[in-house]
């Protein structure tokens, strides 16, 4: 624990905020459970729509139950408003957008309920999806009801049905995404729900949080960097160039995670399995190599390891997904971590109001000149 004294910790380093029975992470044994199922094993067996459930409300549905969660078709208020964004908006700002005008339509109240759960995670990516048309100057596409989340999302963005490959690992990689602790952004979802505000509040702050390039914005910047390095040869030259020079290595470092990110190891199998990105794969395999034992130089008394980002890249290429859209659709797999911790922040409300130091002027006065 970092702490400088009167429990001040910068960052909130090692302080322990809240109470969760949602996500365990062990980040020194680099294991992840959601409600205690190894991510792993929920990767291999489950669907995000039985994880969703499993994290409001707890209970694990045998898929033969018929848990069933589809993207949900747009009022035309929200369709008109992201009409009305420039092509260019960062897809991020248009998600966030889209949401809060969806928002205003439903007057959801406080407390959130499992039902407005479902409600805002079905039709964030039919916002995520309409924007992608709009932006190209293509009609946004109704959703099909008889399609999962994820593929259905894929289906929403080309209007073709995802053949079978791609929709699993969209799947895998919405279950791997979907929950993980008090990360920033969850943080801020729950910051808001402790004040009363509504659901969609939460989840339009969570998306804002996740913007940021030191959260979810790595794995477009993952994709850059392998980029700017050319061929793994070149690699060590880059790395050791930009480590020198204070750059940081996307999709490697965790604040959590001082052993490799499980989620990163699920995400590689699934990016194994996808030919269309097997070329860049086999890249980024080599790079790892190489920027772990840098970093490992660069760092010897704090591990840096591979993150979920990293891997990430590689499955939302090879599911057709252009780079800009990498965080918008992170954002969308974690509707059920966000909203989840809404649920489990307002059955044990205490409004979330720390501290701080203030380290300003001693008073003074106007009149002193
Ligand atoms: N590359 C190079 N140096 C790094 C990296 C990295 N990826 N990560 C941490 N460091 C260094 C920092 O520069 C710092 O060095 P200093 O003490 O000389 O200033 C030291 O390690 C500690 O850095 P902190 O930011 O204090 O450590 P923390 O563990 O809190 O950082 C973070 C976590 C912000 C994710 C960081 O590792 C990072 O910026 N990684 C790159 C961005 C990224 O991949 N983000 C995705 C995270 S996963 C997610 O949010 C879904």
């Amino acid at each position: 624990m970092s702490a400088t004294g009167s429990g001040y910790s910068p960052g909130l380093k090692g302080v322990i905020a809240g109470e969760t029975s949602l996500a365990m992470i062990d980040g020194a044994q680099g294991r992840l459970l959601y409600r205690g199922y190894p991510i792993g094993e929920l990767v291999e067996h489950g669907t995000y729509a039985q994880v969703a459930e499993l994290l409001w409300t707890g209970e694990w549905a045998a898929q033969s139950d018929g848990v069933q969660l589809a993207c949900a078709p747009l009022p035309a208020e929200v369709v008109g408003t992201l009409r009305e964004l420039p092509p260019q908006t960062n897809p991020m700002d248009a998600l966030r957008t889209g949401l809060s005008a969806w928002g205003a339509t439903t007057g959801f109240a406080w407390p959130p309920s499992a039902e407005q759960a479902r409600q805002v995670t079905a039709v964030a990516p039919s916002v995520l999806a309409a924007f992608a048309r709009l932006r190209d100057g293509l009609d946004p596409v109704e959703p099909d009801p008889s399609l999962t989340l994820p593929a259905g999302f894929l289906y929403q963005l080309s209007a073709a049905r995802p053949n079978a490959v791609e929709a699993r690992a969209l799947e895998a990689y919405f279950v791997v995404c979907a929950e993980h602790g008090f990360n920033a952004s969850t943080f801020t979802a729950r910051v808001i729900t402790s004040t009363h505000s509504d659901l969609v509040s939460a989840v339009v702050g969570a998306i804002g949080a996740l913007k940021g390039p030191w959260h979810g914005g790595a794995p477009s910047e993952v994709v850059n960097q392998l980029h700017q390095m050319g061929s793994p040869a070149e690699a060590e030259a880059w790395i050791r160039a930009a480590l020198a020079s204070g750059e940081r290595l996307m999709g490697f470092g965790h604040r959590v995670y001082r052993a490799y990110d499980p989620r990163a190891a699920a995400l590689r199998k699934v990016a194994e399995g996808l030919a269309s990105v097997a070329g860049w794969l086999e890249k980024a395999i080599a790079v790892e190599e190489i920027a772990l034992r840098l970093l490992a130089e660069h760092k010897p008394d704090y591990p840096i390891k591979t993150n979920v980002e990293y891997y990430a890249a590689a499955v939302l290429q090879g599911v057709g997904l252009p780079p800009n859209l990498f965080p918008a659709t992170f954002a969308l797999a974690r509707h059920a971590g966000w909203t989840g911790h809404t649920l489990e922040q307002a059955t044990a409300n205490v409004l979330i109001r720390p501290d701080v130091r203030y380290v300003g002027p001693a008073e003074r006065h106007l009149a002193d000149g």
